[in-house]
C-alpha cells in the first residue's frame, strides 16, 4: 500500500479497536520499520499468519490492539498500538508492555499521540498498574514520545540487541497508573 503524505489535522485521525481486516495494514507498517529502522530489533519480516497468532493471543489475554485511521485516505490504517503481556508470569499481571507504530507517511502528525492516549485509557479501564515501553537507547523520537506521556527511564541494558551489524542498548521506560484505579486481584 503506497500512502501519500497525510495532511489531516490530528483531530481528524480516528482510533478504534483493530479487527482481522486490519492485519495487512499492520503487517505493512511493521515491515516498513523492520526493513529501515535500527531501532526495531529484527531483520525478519512479519507475516499475516504470524500476526493472526499475535491477535488471538491478545484476545485471549484481554490486551487491546488499537488502530489509527485517516478519513482522508478512505479510513486507511496509518498506525497501531497495543498492550501486551510483560513477561509471562502471573506476578506481572498488573503490568503491560506498550507498542506503537506509525506509517512513515503519517509520522509527526500526532498519530502516536492519539494512540498512546487511547492505550493509556484502555490500560486504566483494565485496572493495570504499570506500563512499560522497551526502546532502543538511540531512538530519540520514541523516547521523547513516551516522556511526553510521563513515562520515565527506569532501566538501561547495554549491548543486549543487534541490528544491521551493530550492538544496541535498550531503555525501559515505565509509567505507573493511578493507584486508586489499579486492581490488586
Ligand atoms: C516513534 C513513532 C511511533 C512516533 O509516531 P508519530 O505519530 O510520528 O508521533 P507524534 O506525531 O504523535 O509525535 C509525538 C511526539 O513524539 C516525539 N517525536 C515523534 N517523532 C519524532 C522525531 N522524528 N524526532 C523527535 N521527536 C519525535 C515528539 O516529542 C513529538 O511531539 P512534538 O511533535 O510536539 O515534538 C514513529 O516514529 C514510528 O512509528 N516509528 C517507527 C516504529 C517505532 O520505532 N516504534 C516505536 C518502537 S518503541
Amino acid at each position: 500500500m503506497t500512502l501519500e503524505p497525510i495532511t489531516d489535522a490530528p483531530k481528524a485521525i480516528g482510533i478504534r479497536e483493530a479487527t482481522d481486516a486490519d492485519l495487512p495494514s499492520i503487517v505493512e507498517i511493521v515491515n516498513l520499520a523492520i526493513e529501515s529502522s535500527p531501532y526495531v530489533w529484527t531483520e525478519i519480516p512479519t507475516t499475516i499468519d504470524a500476526r493472526h497468532v499475535w491477535f488471538d493471543d491478545h484476545r485471549r489475554s484481554d490486551h487491546p490492539i488499537l488502530v489509527a485511521v485517516s478519513p482522508s485516505h478512505g479510513d486507511r490504517v496509518v498506525g497501531w498500538s497495543s498492550l501486551s503481556t510483560f513477561r509471562g508470569r502471573d506476578g506481572y499481571r498488573f503490568t503491560a508492555e506498550v507498542s506503537v507504530y506509525v506509517h512513515p507517511a503519517a509520522q509527526r502528525q500526532g498519530v502516536a499521540t492519539h494512540l498512546i492516549q487511547a492505550i493509556d485509557e484502555a490500560a486504566r479501564r483494565r485496572g493495570l498498574h504499570a506500563l512499560v515501553a522497551v526502546i532502543d537507547a538511540e531512538h530519540s523520537a520514541s523516547l521523547s514520545l513516551f516522556r511526553r506521556f510521563s513515562f520515565a527511564e527506569r532501566g538501561r541494558l547495554a549491548e543486549i540487541g543487534w541490528k544491521f551489524g551493530a550492538r544496541r542498548d535498550e531503555v525501559f521506560m515505565v509509567k505507573l497508573l493511578g493507584a486508586g484505579e489499579a486492581r490488586t486481584t
